[in-house]
């Protein structure tokens, strides 16, 4: 993440996480707990990296968006997210560094549908793991960590299309939002 783009992220991130509601953000609460067993988590690095790229490896669609001996360097990358997610902390620099991530993904042809069900993978595999511990209270800290970040990824796309939108046709973005909801009108009047 560059310096100059730091604020931008933070930014993202900031109104992202004040828009969902606090029983399905990630809270400190989720934090303590996650550190507190932040080794059990890291034993399960291998595992989580190994189904994570053999399933997105044996899916045409997802196999396409990779190029040829690039999955070392991805696990690779997957590896180091996994390590920074469990030191902590939790704070403005973490959040906007998804928000980051979510975004590097675009330029890659790296879609919603591929981002946001790999999201509940990590969440699922990782939360079966560990649904004993301390009366399942930990795989529900894993799934907001990953509902979070889930809603960073779909709403930095959400953005930067707007933003892509707005430049190209030199609309403002309520000029835009409106625009979308005028093409829903259509489309409600066409279903009818
Ligand atoms: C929750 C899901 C995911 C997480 C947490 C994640 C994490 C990451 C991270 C940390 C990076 C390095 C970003 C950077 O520093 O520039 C990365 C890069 C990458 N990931 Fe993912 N990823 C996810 C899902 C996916 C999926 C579903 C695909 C493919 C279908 C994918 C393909 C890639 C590719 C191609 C890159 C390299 C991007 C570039 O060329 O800059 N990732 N990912």
């Amino acid at each position: 993440m560059s310096l100059t783009n730091r604020d931008y992220y933070r930014r993202l991130a900031q109104r992202t996480l004040e828009e969902m509601p606090p029983e399905d953000r990630f809270s400190e609460e989720d934090a303590a707990l996650v550190l507190r067993h932040r080794e059990l988590l890291l034993g399960l690095e291998e595992r989580l990296v190994q189904l994570f790229y053999d399933s997105l490896y044996s899916h045409p669609a997802t196999r396409a968006v990779f190029r040829e001996r690039e999955r070392p360097e991805r696990e690779r990358t997957l590896r180091e997210w996994w390590r920074r997610t469990l030191s902590g902390p939790f704070d403005q620099d973490y959040w906007a560094w998804q928000a980051y991530v979510g975004l590097a993904h675009v330029r890659r042809g790296v879609t919603n549908p591929m981002m946001l069900g790999h999201a509940a993978l990590v969440a699922r595999a990782v939360g079966e793991a560990v649904r004993e511990v301390e009366g399942g209270a930990l795989t529900g800290a894993v799934s907001r960590l990953m509902a979070t970040v889930s809603a960073l990824i779909a709403n930095g796309y959400h953005e930067v299309y707007l933003e892509a939108a707005s430049q190209i046709t030199g609309q403002s973005r309520s000029l835009l939002e409106r625009s979308v909801e005028v093409a829903l009108s259509a489309l409600e009047a066409k279903a009818q």
